[in-house]
């Protein structure tokens, strides 16, 4: 078994449905993956799996060393960060910064206990420093920029010491300077070896942060290419995806893909 995600032909399927097909995927610690597809493609989907979040319909799905449904999923999901759309909006608006933060290790503690609540502050108010978020700290979430909430959430995901990081759109809504900024931070999350392995899903070629080493191409809930990312993200294989003739270039590890006119 892979040590990190090891899915075999899962699928997920609702009503009519079927949002994954059959998805085969091996992830192994120290690796870095990017999932692009087209809207509606199962991105979210796959990683809500990985997340330990949702069951396959059909399928085997182990996640670090574990295998859903024959697992407690309560001590399984502290093991895995996971910053999404979906998770902000349970974020109550009244909550300061660094209570968005340290809440993350209730999970792993399973109660609040002193002597823990020094610590969990600590590495909080690190992870925010780290992330830039330092002077934000006693700010409300509600009262936050777009980015500046992306920066929260990942500071958040890592709060576990996770040892998978799924970031689903981390840098949707940022502005050019802030995606760049993300893109970079990730990239140097990316580079380093003690860091866990990590899932980014985009929309956008320029959003892959330097460094990553796998991609997977999804489309209508299957994969279309999955594999060491120079290999995956070709004009073929980005075409296929999205349904549109696609020029992809790379330049020092970042990626762009352009409508072939
Ligand atoms: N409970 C459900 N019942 C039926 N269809 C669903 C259900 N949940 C999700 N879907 C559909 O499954 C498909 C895959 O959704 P998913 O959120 O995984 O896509 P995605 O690739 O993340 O898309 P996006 O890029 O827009 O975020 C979509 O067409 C969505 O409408
Ligand atoms: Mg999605």
């Amino acid at each position: 078994m892979s040590d990190v995600l090891e899915l075999d032909s899962v699928s997920v399927v609702r009503g009519k449905k079927t949002l994954l097909d059959k998805v085969d995927w091996q992830v192994n610690e120290g690796e870095r993956w990017v999932i692009l597809g087209p809207n509606g493609a199962g991105k979210t989907t796959l990683l809500q799996i990985a997340a330990a979040r949702l069951h396959p319909s059909s399928g085997k799905a182990g996640i670090l060393d574990e295998i859903l449904g024959r697992t407690d999923v309560f001590e399984l999901r502290p093991r895995i960060g996971l910053s999404s759309a979906a998770l902000a909006t349970q974020i109550p608006e009244h909550e300061n910064v660094l209570n968005v933060v340290v809440t993350a290790a209730y999970g792993v503690t399973g109660r609040w206990r002193e002597g823990y609540e020094r610590d969990d502050e600590r590495r909080a108010f690190r992870l925010l420093n780290d992330w830039g978020m330092g002077p934000l700290l006693n700010r409300t979430f509600a009262t936050l920029s777009e980015g500046e909430r992306k920066r929260v959430q990942i500071a958040r995901a890592l709060m576990t010491d996770p040892e998978l990081l799924l970031l689903d759109e981390p840098a949707a809504g940022l502005d050019l300077g802030g995606r760049e900024e993300l893109v970079h931070k990730l990239g140097e999350l990316a580079k380093d070896e003690a860091a866990p392995a990590m899932v980014l899903v985009t929309h956008h070629l320029e959003e892959v942060p330097p460094g990553f080493t796998h991609a997977m191409l999804l489309r209508d809930g299957g994969v279309v290419a999955a594999g060491p990312i120079t290999e995956v993200l070709t004009d073929q294989h980005l075409s296929e995806t999205f349904g549109l003739a696609l020029d992809v270039t790379e330049s020092g590890g970042r990626y762009a893909a352009t409508a072939r006119r």
